[in-house]
């Protein structure tokens, strides 16, 4: 639903986004990390056909977006970085001049922005003015101009930035139902919120893709190590010594010992739960804990951002 195929953009001398290509199949929800600056927005403005891209071509839906932008529109929801809004109108004004910018005709309008009103949570607010509403009551109604022309397809631009947690939960859990067999791509900076929404990530850096693909799948490329965390009952540290002297453990370390148990974390060439397992039980130890610790999304972030992957290696070329 989203096809982008070896996109540039140069601003003046600088190349904000250096011959990206990927897709988002339908029904997905696609988180789009990088770092600031990395070109997450500018990619979603092109996508938008708001603005050309220097080369390469992207469609929405099937959809040329420097070619057919009226399709593109027609079919896509946007909310902007920013959440851009006119504070002086009220809701139901501001959602009304959404549609009729988006070629919904009279008779379609009503039953459009009832829906949106619903589905958005805004009931209690059509009537007031945009600048006076809380700051998740706008995002809201971002949410509701994006997707008062019901399109398959969404592009959504830090839609949970600047808001309090409460509101951050809300939002994402607006965000999941308006899933339904929507096509939806977001760009975030708040990691964790990548693992509840989406199903899949694309991580640009400087420009350039870095990363793509289910969150289990890069990890698992991304993990040289096993990594496994134990955790057996005492007061004291006792296995520190025998963990490290199992064939094939490269590293034990003490994570910490709390509630009157003791945690470690074991790496190894490859996985060694078993063998870890029977050997504390064979010390007469009491295992409460032993399970396979995944690389998290923070650590491949700042792998890629550090530049300490082969892909990213190439990118610094300036
Ligand atoms: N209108 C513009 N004119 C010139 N340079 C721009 C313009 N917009 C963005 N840039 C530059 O292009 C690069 C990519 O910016 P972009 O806003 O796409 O990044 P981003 O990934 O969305 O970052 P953030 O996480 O901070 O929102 C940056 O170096 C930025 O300074
Ligand atoms: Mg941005």
């Amino acid at each position: 639903m989203i096809n982008v195929d070896n996109l540039s953009k140069f601003y003046g001398n600088v190349e904000a986004v250096r011959g990206i290509s990927f897709d988002v199949e339908e029904g997905e929800i696609v988180g789009f990390l990088g770092p600031n600056g990395a070109g997450k927005s500018t990619t979603m403005k092109i996508l938008t056909g708001y603005m050309p891209a220097s080369s390469g071509s992207a469609h929405i839906a099937g959809f040329d977006v420097s070619q057919d932008p009226l399709n593109v529109q027609k079919n896509l929801g946007y909310l902007p970085e920013n959440n851009p809004l006119y504070p002086e109108m009220t809701v139901s004004a501001y959602l009304d001049y959404s549609a009729s910018i988006k070629g919904l005709s009279s008779s379609e309008k009503n039953s459009a922005i009832g829906s949106v009103i619903e589905k958005c949570g805004l009931e209690n607010v059509r009537s007031r003015v945009i600048g006076h509403l809380s700051k998740g009551y706008r995002q809201r109604v971002g949410l509701a101009q994006a997707l008062v022309n019901d399109p398959p397809v969404m592009l959504l631009d830090e839609p949970t930035s600047g808001l309090d947690p409460a509101q951050i939960v809300e939002i994402r859990n607006l965000i999941k139902e308006l899933k339904g067999n929507r096509t939806i791509m977001l760009s975030t900076h708040i990691l964790p919120e990548v693992n509840m929404v989406c199903d899949r990530v694309v991580i640009i850096h400087q420009g350039r893709l870095a990363a793509a693909g289910e969150l289990d799948a890069l990890a698992d490329s991304m993990n040289e190590k096993n990594r496994t965390f134990l955790s057996v009952v005492g007061e004291e540290d006792k296995f520190s010594e025998i963990l490290k002297g199992i064939d094939g453990v490269e590293n034990v370390r003490l994570r910490g010992i709390k509630n009157g148990e003791v945690h470690y974390e074991v790496d190894s060439e490859k996985d060694l739960r078993a063998n870890l397992a029977s050997v504390v039980y064979e010390k007469s130890g009491k295992l409460t804990e032993i399970r396979k610790e995944s690389i998290t999304l923070e650590e491949i972030f700042v792998k890629i951002v550090s530049g300490e992957t082969g892909s990213i290696e190439e990118n610094v070329d300036e």
